[in-house]
């Protein structure tokens, strides 16, 4: 197993996804002789996961049954444990897709905080692109490049202890992309212009408040950066349910035989629906977007 290269059966060492019901998974190291508790009872590794096929329905000792599925970025998003604000699969797809990230890419990001975004660039710019990630707090540092060895991304990633604001990205003339999602991302922009490429590249920077997106914007126009865009994606999940439908009672039939009908109309239509959701998951931040042009 790797996050970023599938393999068919669960082995020891390997991080395995538990998936325990809608809404509801958990990672799992999978070790020889260790045991997991779950809701639905214990899960034994040797017998239960150790050689067994991903995505096998493992039966608790409770009876109760759960799925073990191969990590993925996406899912590792949701199981993770959190030291930080993270961001969801929502604005990391756009992310992905409008910083134009691609297998061979060169990436700096800041900061790495939980590690959700680097999870999905790295598995992107693999087998032969490069992270560069900074990370100022030293212990989320050291979590942080602890959990890419255990998922075995680590040749493709390089954590940076230090104030990206003051200090940079620690390297100068390589990206192919910048991303940052720190508090005051203006003071990183000209640090984000001299880590890219000289044919130039492109930036996102994630901030929840207007404010912190005006300063950067003015930021990147001072750099010299063009085609600057902020944008927000918000996600509707829609529920698939059947629902019955009365009817509509147009009063009583007029019969030919000039009996008129009276019993009342009780008739309904039963069919498949999806519903917008009541509740919807509110804002996260603004995404704003740039390129550095060629120089
Ligand atoms: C919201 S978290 C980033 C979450 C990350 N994008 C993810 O998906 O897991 C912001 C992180 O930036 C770090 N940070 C803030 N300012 C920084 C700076 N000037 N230099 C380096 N890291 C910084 C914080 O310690 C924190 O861990």
């Amino acid at each position: 197993m790797s996050f970023v290269e599938y393999s068919d059966c669960i082995q020891d060492g390997d991080v395995a996804i538990v998936y325990l019901g809608h809404n509801s998974v958990m990672p799992v190291k999978v070790q020889q002789g260790a045991q997991t508790q779950t809701r639905y009872g214990v899960i034994r590794h040797s017998s239960d996961l150790i050689g067994q096929p991903y995505g096998s329905k493992v039966t608790c000792s409770k009876g109760g049954w759960v799925y073990v599925l191969h990590p993925t970025p996406e899912l590792w998003t949701v199981a993770l444990p959190h030291r930080t604000q993270i961001l969801y699969t929502t604005d990391i797809a756009t992310i992905t897709m409008m910083l134009e990230l691609k297998p061979g890419s060169v990436v700096c990001e800041s900061g790495t905080g939980s590690g959700s975004l680097s999870h999905a660039i790295l598995r992107t710019i693999a087998p032969t692109g490069h992270l560069h990630t900074v990370e100022f707090h030293q212990q989320r540092a050291e979590k942080v490049q602890e959990e890419f060895t255990e998922h075995r991304v680590d040749h493709l990633v390089t954590v940076r202890n230090q104030d990206v604001c003051k200090d940079g990205f620690g390297v100068t003339g390589v990206a192919d992309a910048v991303f940052l999602d720190i508090p005051s991302p203006w003071e990183a922009v000209g640090h984000a212009k001299a880590a890219m490429k000289r044919q130039g590249g492109r930036l996102c920077s994630f901030s929840p408040c207007i404010e912190q997106v005006q300063r950067t914007c003015q930021a990147l126009v001072d750099q010299g950066f063009q085609e600057i865009n902020t944008l927000e994606v918000l996600l509707r999940i829609h529920d698939v349910r059947t629902v019955s439908l009365p009817l509509p009672d147009f009063g009583p039939d007029s019969r030919s035989d000039g009996v008129e009908e009276t019993s009342p109309n009780h008739a309904a239509v039963s069919l498949k629906t999806t519903t917008p959701p009541r509740e919807m998951p509110g804002h996260t931040g603004y995404l704003t977007f740039a390129t550095k042009p060629r120089t």
